[in-house]
C-alpha cells in the first residue's frame, strides 16, 4: 500500500526522501513522488513505476535543492497509475503539497462542493480534495487548517503537508492508517514504517489516530484534534539496519525463509520458563480463562491462513471450541460475540483495515481481544486488550514466511499455556514443550533435507495448474502452500481438503496434473494415501510432502519433499516450509519479481 515519508533538518531533503522512499519499495507501489521546499516555494517530481524512475529524474535529488520535503509511494486505488495521480498533490494556489496513505470515503461530495466553491482537480485521485481543503481553510495557521480538514474527512488517512509560508516545517497526522515520527539530532522525520527511518534514527513516535504533528529540524509537537498538546512517549526501535537488508540473498523472501529458525525461537524461547510457557505480556487468571466460552480466530490472507494451522493445537488441548473467520467476512456478518468470546487477531503488519475492523466490531460486542502482531507499536497492538508480539523481525518480503510460522507458533504456545492454566493438561505438558523446543532445529533440517527443491520447481513451473492436497492439520498447511505459490509464481494453484476430492475437483485430473500431496499427519495419513492412489490412477503426477522414512508415500509418490517426524499437532510451522521454498523456487524459474509480485501490497491499510 502507499508509503509516507517526510523529512526536515539542515541536510539536502530529496535525497533522504528517496532513500526512505526505496525502503518502502515493499509494501507495493506503482508510481511515487517528492515535493521539496527551498525556502520560498515548493517543486514537485512525478514518476510512474519504480523509485529508479524518480531518482533518475531527479538525478539522485540532486537537482531538486531545500531542506525541507515530503514523499510517496503510490498504490492506485482511485484513478490510474499515471502522473497526474501520483503523490505528493499541490494546491491550487501552490502553497500546500499533500501526501495520502489510504481512503477518504466521502471524496466524491467534497470534490463536488470544492468545485462549486472554483477549485479544479488535476487528478482523479480521492487525495486531491485533501490539499484544496488546506488551502480552503487555511489563514495563516496551518495547524488550525489541519484541524478544519480532519473536521471535513471521513475514512482513513495518514498525511504528509508542507507549505510554502511554513519553512522548514513538516506536518503529519493520522486517522487509522499507519504514520511514525523519527526523532533526530538536528533533524526529523515521519514515514509509514520504521523501515524508512532506522537508518537515520532509532528513536521513534507512534501517532496514534485523531493526533496530528509539526515537526522542524529541532523540535516535534503533537497536538489532539482540538489542538490540544499532547506529550507522547520516545520508544527506541531495538531491530538493526541489517535486518532490513537482504545481507547476501537474492531476494528478501529467501533471506526470510532462512531467517525462520532464529525467528521462531526468538518467539518461543523467552516464554518458556522452568519447564512452563510463560506470557508475562498476558495478565490473566485462571478464573478468567474458565468464563472463555469460544475462540474466534480473525485475520486475513497468510495471517488467516495461521488461524487455521493453530486451531487444531487451540482446540485439542484447551478443549474450547475454536473458530478460524476472515476478518473481511467477520466484520459484516453480525457475529455471535459476547463478553464469553476471547477474539485471537494475527497480523504481521498490525495495519490490515479488515482485521482491525473486524476486532473493533467485535470488542464493541463484549469480546476480549489477544493479538498476534509482529510490528511493535501498530495500530491492532494498541486496540487489542493484550499483546502477543511475534519476534519475527521485519519482513520485508511481500509473501509472509517467517511472520506466518511465528505467528502459528505463538497459537501452539497459547494452546499448551491455556490447557495448562484450565487443568486440560498435565503431565504430557513436559512433551509439548520439548516438541516446541526442538521446532527452529526442525525448520533448519526442513530447509537442509530437500536439496532437490530447484530441480522440481524446473519440472514443474510450466504447468497450467498446481493442486494442494491433505486433510486435518495438512489441509491448513496447504491452503497456506497454495497461496505462496500463486501469489509469486502467479501459477494458478489452489488447496482442496482431500476428502473433498471426490465432490467434484478430481474432475480436473488428467494425464500429468501435478499434485502436491502433504502427508505428515499420521493420524490420517491412509486416508489421504488413498486420495494419492485415486489422483495417479487418472493420471496426475504427485509431489508428496512426508517424513524422509515413510515407505508407503514413498512407494507411490513420483517425487518426495521432507520434514524431519514430529508431532503432527505442532508440525505446520516445519511443513510449511519445503513449500515457501517451492514456491520461490518456481517464481524464479517464471522470472517473476519475487519480492513484490504484481498487484500486491505489503501491508494492505485500505479495505
Ligand atoms: C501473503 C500475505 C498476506 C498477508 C495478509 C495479512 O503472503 O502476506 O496474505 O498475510 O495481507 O497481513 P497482516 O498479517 O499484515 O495483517
Amino acid at each position: 500500500m502507499c508509503g509516507i515519508v517526510g523529512f526536515t533538518g539542515k541536510q539536502s531533503a530529496a535525497p533522504v526522501l528517496l532513500d526512505g522512499l526505496k525502503k518502502l519499495e515493499y509494501r507495493g507501489y506503482d508510481s511515487a513522488g517528492i515535493s521539496v521546499m527551498d525556502g520560498k516555494k515548493i517543486a514537485v517530481s512525478k514518476v510512474t513505476g519504480r523509485i529508479a524512475n524518480l531518482c533518475e529524474k531527479t538525478q539522485d535529488g540532486t537537482n531538486v535543492s531545500g531542506f525541507t520535503g515530503i514523499g510517496h509511494t503510490r498504490w492506485a486505488t482511485h484513478g490510474a497509475p499515471t502522473e497526474e495521480n501520483a503523490h505528493p498533490h499541490l494546491s491550487n494556489d501552490g502553497r500546500f503539497a499533500v501526501v495520502h496513505n489510504g481512503i477518504i470515503e466521502n471524496y466524491l461530495i467534497l470534490r463536488e462542493e470544492l468545485k462549486q466553491a472554483g477549485y479544479h482537480f488535476d487528478s482523479e485521485t480521492d487525495t486531491e480534495v485533501i490539499v484544496h481543503l488546506v488551502e480552503m481553510y487555511y489563514r495563516g495557521d496551518v495547524k488550525e487548517a489541519l484541524m478544519r480538514t480532519a473536521n471535513r474527512l471521513q475514512g482513513s488517512y495518514a498525511l504528509g503537508v508542507i507549505c510554502s509560508e511554513q519553512p522548514g516545517k513538516i506536518y503529519a497526522m493520522r486517522e487509522a492508517s499507519p504514520l511514525i515520527l523519527g526523532v533526530g539530532v538536528g533533524e526529523n522525520f515521519f514515514a509509514s514504517d520504521v523501515t524508512a527511518l532506522v537508518s537515520h534514527t532509532r528513536n521513534v513516535i507512534y501517532l496514534e489516530d485523531g493526533e496530528f504533528a509539526e515537526l522542524s529540524g529541532d523540535s516535534i509537537r503533537i497536538f489532539d484534534l482540538s489542538g490540544q498538546q499532547i506529550h507522547k512517549k520516545i520508544t527506541r526501535i531495538m531491530w538493526d539496519v541489517q535486518a532490513a537488508e537482504k545481507g547476501g540473498y537474492e531476494h528478501f523472501m529467501l533471506k526470510e525463509i532462512m531467517e525462520q529458525p532464529a525467528a521462531v525461537k526468538a518467539t518461543i524461547a523467552p516464554r518458556i520458563k522452568g519447564g512452563k510457557i510463560c506470557f508475562d505480556e498476558l495478565s490473566v487468571t485462571q478464573e478468567d480463562l474458565k468464563g472463555i466460552s469460544q475462540i474466534i480466530i480473525t485475520a486475513c490472507g497468510s495471517a488467516y491462513y495461521a488461524g487455521c494451522a493453530g486451531k487444531y493445537a487451540l482446540e485439542r488441548l484447551t478443549r474450547i471450541p475454536v473458530q478460524v473467520e476472515l476478518a473481511s467476512e467477520l466484520r459484516y456478518s453480525d457475529p455471535l460475540i459476547d463478553e464469553q468470546t476471547l477474539l485471537i487477531v494475527i497480523s504481521q503488519s498490525g495495519e490490515t483495515a479488515d482485521t482491525i475492523a473486524a476486532m473493533r466490531e467485535c470488542k464493541a460486542r463484549g469480546a476480549k481481544t489477544l493479538a498476534i502482531v509482529n510490528v511493535v507499536g501498530s495500530t491492532v497492538s494498541t486496540i487489542a486488550d493484550y499483546t502477543v508480539y511475534t519476534w519475527a523481525g521485519p519482513e520485508i518480503a511481500v509473501a509472509t514466511t517467517k511472520g506466518y510460522t511465528t505467528q502459528v507458533a505463538v497459537l501452539y504456545m497459547l494452546a499448551i499455556y491455556v490447557a495448562e492454566k484450565l487443568g486440560r493438561i498435565g503431565e504430557e505438558t513436559a512433551d509439548y514443550i520439548k516438541t516446541l523446543q526442538a521446532l527452529p532445529r526442525r525448520i533448519q533440517q526442513a530447509i537442509d533435507m530437500n536439496p532437490s527443491i530447484p530441480a522440481f520447481a524446473k519440472k514443474y513451473h510450466k504447468s497450467k495448474a498446481l493442486f494442494f492436497i491433505g486433510r486435518n492439520t495438512d489441509y491448513a498447511t496447504a491452503l497456506e502452500g497454495a497461496l505462496k505459490m500463486k501469489e509469486i509464481s502467479y501459477l494458478h494453484s489452489e488447496a482442496y481438503a482431500a476428502g473433498e476430492l471426490k465432490h467434484g475437483t478430481i474432475a480436473l485430473i488428467e494425464e500429468h496434473q501435478p499434485i502436491i500431496a502433504l502427508c505428515c499427519n499420521p493420524s490420517i495419513m491412509e486416508k489421504t494415501l488413498s486420495n494419492i492412489v485415486e489422483v495417479k490412477s487418472r493420471g496426475a503426477e504427485v509431489l508428496a510432502l512426508t517424513f524422509r522414512n515413510n515407505q508407503k508415500i514413498l512407494s507411490v509418490a513420483d517425487d518426495l519433499l521432507f520434514i524431519p517426524e514430529t508431532d503432527a499437532l505442532f508440525a505446520g510451522v516445519i511443513e510449511i516450509v519445503p513449500l515457501q521454498l517451492l514456491a520461490y523456487y518456481v517464481a524464479k524459474e517464471n522470472n517473476c519479481d519475487i519480492d513484490k509480485p504484481k498487484n500486491l501490497a505489503k501491508s494492505v491499510t485500505v479495505e
